[in-house]
């Protein structure tokens, strides 16, 4: 167990915990799109994206494992930008129809997959 901090919120957490999961044991949600706690890590989406303490871009809080001493925060004016610019970048390059085109199949496999286990 060691402690780390989000939105200044004092947090105990279990080693091999992610950032995501850190917050959300501090009580702060984190918008996701690929992150699934039963599924491998991809780190596709960024839309997880937080700002570290002595990090110079925001991280994906789904990819970085949680330390000691870290600082999270979730709500500051570089977040935001970081997360509408995944937006428009999603938006802008992925078309609308997506629950008809080719992928579909394989994320009904992987959800089924997830609810037999
Ligand atoms: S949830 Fe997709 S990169 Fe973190």
């Amino acid at each position: 167990m060691f402690k780390l901090k989000v939105n200044e919120i004092e947090v105990e957490v279990e080693e091999g915990l992610t950032v995501l999961q850190a917050c959300e044991k501090a009580g702060v949600e984190i918008p996701r799109f690929c992150y699934h706690e039963k599924l491998s890590i991809a780190g596709n989406c960024r839309m997880c994206l937080v700002e570290m303490e002595k990090s110079p871009k925001p991280i994906a809080s789904c990819a970085m494992p949680a330390a000691e001493g870290m600082n999270i925060k979730t709500n500051t004016a570089l977040v935001e930008k970081a997360r509408k610019g995944v937006m428009e970048f999603l938006l802008a390059n992925h078309p609308l129809d997506c629950p008809v085109c080719d992928q579909v199949v394989n994320v009904i496999f992987k959800i089924n997959q997830c609810t037999t286990e």
